[in-house]
């Protein structure tokens, strides 16, 4: 990346940085001095131009301002020694599986339903019509429940779980390893994306785990050839594409530092217990009432949250007792243009 990095944090102020990283020739020719003098210390050559975000520009900042690693990572190289085999229940999963079953009892169902009437109305074999009546509805009751499932689910995608390029197991990492969320996701406490790891971050301490026992379903995806291929990425300078698990429509605004630093919400929260997880699974269905449902039962933490201070008269009736909890729907979070744009 031309001159030496370490330390750009500390020597230039970040709103600065971002602009310089976006495009340095704008910033140049706008007659920045320091962009000006950069340029000609560094027999100028004119960096490119990236088509970042902000948010992308920080989260590389803030990588950079921590020495190319993230704090963690020094005790996870070292702990190399992982349990085995152990495979967690994933709630996720059965549910799907649930709900699988219940689309074949449908079908079963509707089957029998159709068997009733034929038979109530035309073939006439079974005598006693109560039968008929309990069998019809008992099965319009199950069909009408399936109907129900799917029209809720229709457009929306949880217990999404595709296959990734990779086969990287956050059980492994964030589970057996206790490697930090954050340390990969290190952009989830600043913006709004909590952004996926760049190749070099697994390089940390890749370079030197180069080979590993671990195998996944059934001895079929052997983890060592799964590392040869981040070298392959590494060798080639060509992005890892991970396939992105979930997703919002366009026109919801969804912002991670809201929640996890001001609202000092967990992961785990809105994503389940991701450290058990071999593959990542939607758990959630995202949808509207998800998250309106939790903005008005979840207490905020409103007091000692310098984010809240200008809520005076909340904090008043808090003092007084008047209200026992501060949820996100009381501070506007069921406005329809905090979450639409
Ligand atoms: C060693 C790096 C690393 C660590 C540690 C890590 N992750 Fe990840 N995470 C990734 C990578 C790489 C992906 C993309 C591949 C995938 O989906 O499995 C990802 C994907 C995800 C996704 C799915 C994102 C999408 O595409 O929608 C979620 C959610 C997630 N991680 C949450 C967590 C949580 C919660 C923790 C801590 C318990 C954690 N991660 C720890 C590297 C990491
Ligand atoms: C309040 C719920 C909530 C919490 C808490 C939360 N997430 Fe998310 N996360 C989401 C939603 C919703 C999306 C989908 C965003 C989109 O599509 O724009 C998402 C997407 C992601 C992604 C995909 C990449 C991205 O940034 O869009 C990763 C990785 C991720 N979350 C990791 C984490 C980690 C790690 C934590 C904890 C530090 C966390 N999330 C906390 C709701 C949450
Ligand atoms: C902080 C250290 C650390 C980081 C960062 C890290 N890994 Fe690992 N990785 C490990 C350790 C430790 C193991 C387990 C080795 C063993 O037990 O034999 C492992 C195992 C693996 C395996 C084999 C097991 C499995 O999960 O399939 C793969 C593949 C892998 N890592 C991919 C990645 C990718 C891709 C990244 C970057 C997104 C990454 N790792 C980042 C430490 C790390
Ligand atoms: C598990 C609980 C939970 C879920 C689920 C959740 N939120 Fe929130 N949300 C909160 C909390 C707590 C806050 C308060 C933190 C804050 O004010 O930034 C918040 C704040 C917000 C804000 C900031 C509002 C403001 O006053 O500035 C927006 C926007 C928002 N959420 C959007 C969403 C969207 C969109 C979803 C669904 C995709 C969602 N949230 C799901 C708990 C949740
Ligand atoms: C806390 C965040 C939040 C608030 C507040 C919110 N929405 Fe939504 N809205 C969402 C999310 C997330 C989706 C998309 C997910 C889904 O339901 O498929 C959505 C989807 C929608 C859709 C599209 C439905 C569809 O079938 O695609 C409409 C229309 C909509 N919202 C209108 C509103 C209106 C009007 C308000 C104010 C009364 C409002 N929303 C307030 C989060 C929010």
């Amino acid at each position: 990346m031309g001159p030496d990095l370490k330390g750009v944090t500390e020597r230039r102020d970040e709103a600065w940085l971002i602009k310089f990283v976006q495009n340095s020739q704008a910033l140049i020719q706008s007659g920045d001095e320091t962009a000006i003098k950069v340029f000609e210390e560094n027999s100028k050559i004119p960096m490119p131009s990236h088509s970042l975000t902000d948010d992308q520009v920080k989260g590389i900042l803030k990588y950079i301002a921590a020495g190319g690693k993230v704090a963690g990572g020094e005790k996870a190289q070292e702990e190399t020694v992982v349990k085995t085999g152990e495979t967690k229940v994933i709630p996720a999963v059965e549910e799907r599986e649930a709900r699988g079953k219940l689309r074949v009892t449908v079908i079963i169902m509707s089957v029998i339903l159709l068997i009733s009437l034929i038979d109530l109305y035309a073939t006439k074999i079974i005598k006693a019509k109560a039968i008929h009546y309990i069998l019809i509805l008992t099965a319009i009751t199950i069909v009408g429940e399936g109907v129900f499932v799917e029209a809720a689910a229709l457009g929306r995608q949880q217990y999404y779980q595709p296959d990734q390029p990779i086969y990287f197991s956050h059980a492994v990492h964030a589970g057996q390893n206790q490697i930090d969320c954050e340390y990969c996701h290190y952009t989830a406490e600043e913006s709004m994306h909590a952004g996926i790891p760049p190749t070099q971050v697994c390089m940390n301490c890749h370079k030197q785990v180069r080979s590993t026992e671990l195998t996944f379903e059934n001895g079929t995806i052997k983890g060592t050839d799964e590392i040869a291929k981040i070298y392959q990425h590494m060798d080639e300078g060509k992005p890892i594409q991970w396939i992105k698990v979930h997703n919002l429509p366009d026109h919801v605004y969804f912002n991670h530092a809201q929640h996890v630093n001001v609202g000092k919400l967990d992961c785990t929260e809105c994503h389940g217990n991701v450290e058990d997880m071999d593959q990542v699974i939607q758990v959630e269905d995202l949808s509207m009432g998800w998250c309106i449902e939790c903005h008005r039962t979840k207490e905020v933490q409103f007091t000692d949250n310098k984010f809240y201070d200008k809520y005076k008269d909340l904090h008043e009736k808090l003092a007084k007792g008047e209200i026992g909890k501060v949820t996100e729907a009381m501070v506007g979070g069921d406005e329809c243009q905090k979450c639409h744009y």
